[in-house]
Order: structure tokens, then sequence, then C-alpha cells
């Protein structure tokens, strides 16, 4: 199996190019909003084509992309294009445990409250992402012991719950919370949580994070459950059982996340075998959301028009299946451009021969790519969604 990791340090490279984080965050609220269009006035992406949301919005989509504060504050015009494509925008690092709370009981919200803000201004959404991850997890977390550890999750859940209360729409509450073994028959992740809590852990974390903000959508999210493999077979199943047992106990979930990193190394992909899985979660009266699309590109050919192309062809195919199924509510990129993306700081992802990867919307000159036509088309095909 391809691990999964993702070690890339987004904050390090910033500080590696020179710039203190003051100066990022003052560009953030001063240099990059001040270039970007007033609320109202969406520019669009060619002359006279609508803007991703609005197409996603006439099925009864929700379309949003992840950013940074880094890039928002070193890019101006990768701003522009998120505040013009996206109705919702995910601050990709910045609510992770080591970014929010990175010493116990000292909160940063300063990052994620700069992207909230942006979006804010602009009429945009703000998602969650993520109150429990086993990565990105200061060590003490990981060090906590289970006599310790309900209040450190309490503190924490709480906390961030709080003072986004009423302004988010969804909270991935648990990302990537199965991972199946040998070891248990649940196929939960051993993560410090498990481990000190127990499988309880999950609903405990739902539980908090609805009494502190009861109007947030809580979803789990995770990867690895589209493909034709017994692998991912066994991964739905697992979801599948994790999701009965939430639903049942009347835990608050009330959505289901799959990432989407799209990756050919991971699988062939079946339309019915994904689409079913997505009528199986629907079943449990859930919705799902597609909620880091953007295409590993490692394999693909080194030649950029014919990569371009079957990123593209893969995006397409892959959103056609999803988004058939009335139950697929949201879609949402991880990242908006090919400058300085996640994926060249993670080397399981990135490619093998140096050429950057290619994994977003845009290039890294802020030019949309075929992918962009791709997402655009899904969304032109897609069947409208009932009311909900
Ligand atoms: C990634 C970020 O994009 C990187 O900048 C960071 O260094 C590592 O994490 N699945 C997830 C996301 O749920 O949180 C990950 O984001 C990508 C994979």
């Amino acid at each position: 199996m391809i691990p999964h990791g993702r070690t890339a340090p987004h904050r390090r490279a910033v500080l590696a190019s020179g710039l203190a984080s003051g100066l990022v965050s003052g560009l953030v609220s001063g240099l990059a909003c001040a270039m970007l269009p007033a609320a109202g006035s969406r520019a669009q992406a060619e002359p006279g084509a609508p803007s991703l949301a609005a197409l996603a919005a006439k099925k009864g989509i929700l379309f949003g992309m992840a950013v940074t504060a880094e890039q928002v504050g070193l890019m101006p015009p990768l701003a522009a294009i998120a505040v013009r494509e996206a109705a919702l925008l995910v601050p990709g690092v910045e609510l992770k445990w080591s970014e929010v709370e990175p010493e116990p009981g000292r909160f940063a919200f300063a990052d994620a409250d700069r992207l909230a803000e942006l979006g804010r201004r602009h009429g945009l959404a703000l998602r969650g992402h993520t109150l429990l991850w086993h990565e990105a997890l200061p060590a003490w977390v990981a060090a906590t012991n289970r006599d310790a550890m309900p209040a450190v999750l309490r503190r924490h859940i709480r906390e961030i719950c709080r003072h986004y209360a009423g302004r988010v729409q969804s909270w991935d509450v648990v990302n990537e919370a199965i991972q199946p073994g040998p070891d248990r028959s649940d196929g939960l992740r051993r993560t410090p949580f498990l481990e000190t809590l127990g499988d309880s852990y999950i609903e405990r974390a739902f539980d908090l994070a609805a009494e502190t903000d009861p109007a947030a959508i809580l979803t789990l999210n995770e990867y690895d459950l589209e493909r034709d493999t017994p692998w991912q077979a066994q991964r739905r199943q697992a979801m599948l059982n994790l999701l009965n047992r939430l639903v049942r106990r009347k835990v608050p979930v009330r959505a289901l996340g799959i990432q989407g990193h799209l990756d050919a190394r991971r699988g062939p992909l079946d339309p019915e075998i994904f689409r079913r899985f997505i009528r199986d979660v629907a079943s449990l009266g859930l919705e799902v959301y597609i909620t880091e699309l953007d295409v590993i590109d490692r394999d693909l050919p080194a030649d950029i028009a014919r990569r371009d192309a079957e990123a593209a062809r893969a995006a397409q195919a892959y959103l056609t299946a999803a988004l058939a199924e009335p139950a697929v509510r949201m879609v949402v990129t991880w990242g908006v451009s090919d400058a300085r993306n996640w994926v060249d700081g993670n080397p399981d992802m990135r490619r093998t021969d140096g050429l950057p990867s290619r994994p977003h919307l845009y290039d890294d000159a802020f030019r949309p790519k075929p992918l962009r036509a791709a997402v655009a088309d899904a969304f032109r095909a897609a069947p409208v969604r009932p009311a909900p």
C-alpha cells in the first residue's frame, strides 16, 4: 500500500523564504484584500463565463476552495480567484491542532480569522477543517494520558467551536478516523484519542461540537473510499459500519466528506461502485461532500498538455459519477493554483522527475487549466438536487 503521508512543511516554507509570519499576516489583511474585487462585484473566470460557484449553485451544489493564509498573503491573484470562483472557503492548515492550539490552552486564531474575514467580506461561507486528526498533532497531545485526555479534548473542541460559532457551514469533526488493520475488527485508526478514550472519542467529539455550535453541519472526513480495490472496499465497509453505529446512537453526524485526492496509483475507479457507496451513505440519512478535490499527477506524463488533459479526464469521470448522486451537495478543491501547491511539499505525492506538480484548477501563473473546464462541465452536466 502506498502510504498516504503528508508532512509538508507549509509554514516553514514561508519562513524559509524570508517572510516573518507578521508580514504574511499584514499582507493577508492589507495587500491581498486591497486587490480583491469588492463583495458583490464578482468578476468571472473567462469573460462572460459564470463562476464555478454559480454553475454549482444552479444544481444545488455548494462549491468551495481551500486556501492558506500564506498563499493568500503571498499571492494576491490566488485570493482573487478564490473569492471569484468559490462560495465557500476552507482554511487549509490554520485550524489543525498544531496551528490553532500549539501549546496547552494557548489558542492561535489569527491566521484562520484572516481567512474567515476574507470570505465574510466577499459573502463566502466558511468550512472548518479539522477538530481531530492524527496528523498535525502537537507532541503534548499525543503524550496526554487517559485521565487528562477528556479535558484536553473538551477544551480544544469547545474553544474552537465557540470562536467560530454561527459562522461555520460545516466542521470536519474527525479527519481520517479509519485505517483497517489486523488488530481491530472495527477498522478504526489507532490514534492518541482512540488509545486513551476508546471508540467513544468520536461521539464525544461530535457531541461537544454540536453543543457548542448547533448550526454547523458536522462531518467525518476520509480518503480512499471510492476505488475498485480490496483495500478500499474494506475501508468503505469500515466507514459504513462506523456511520451506522453513530447514526444508531443518534450522534449528530450529518455528512461524510470524501477527500477526492485523485491518484490513479490507488486503483481504478468503477463509477457504479463509487455511486453505490454514496447511496449507502445517503441511505443512513447523511449528505456527502467531496472535500479535497485535486489531482495527484505523480505518474501522469511529463508533457504539460498531455498531463493536464489526463488530469481533467480523471476529474471529470470522478465528478460525473459523484454528482449523479443527489446526496452529493458540496465540492471543495484542495487549493486554487499550482503555485506553491501542497503536493510538491509531500514526498509521497510529488513527482519523481523533479517537475512541479500540477494538481489544481489554475496554473502557477493563475491561468485556468483544462481541470477547471472539467469541473465546470461536470457541474453543467449534473442533475439538479432536490431542495434539502
Ligand atoms: C495538507 C495541507 O494541504 C498541507 O499544506 C499540509 O502540510 C499537510 O496537510 N488530507 C487532509 C488535509 O485532510 O488536511 C491535508 O492537507 C491533505 C490530505
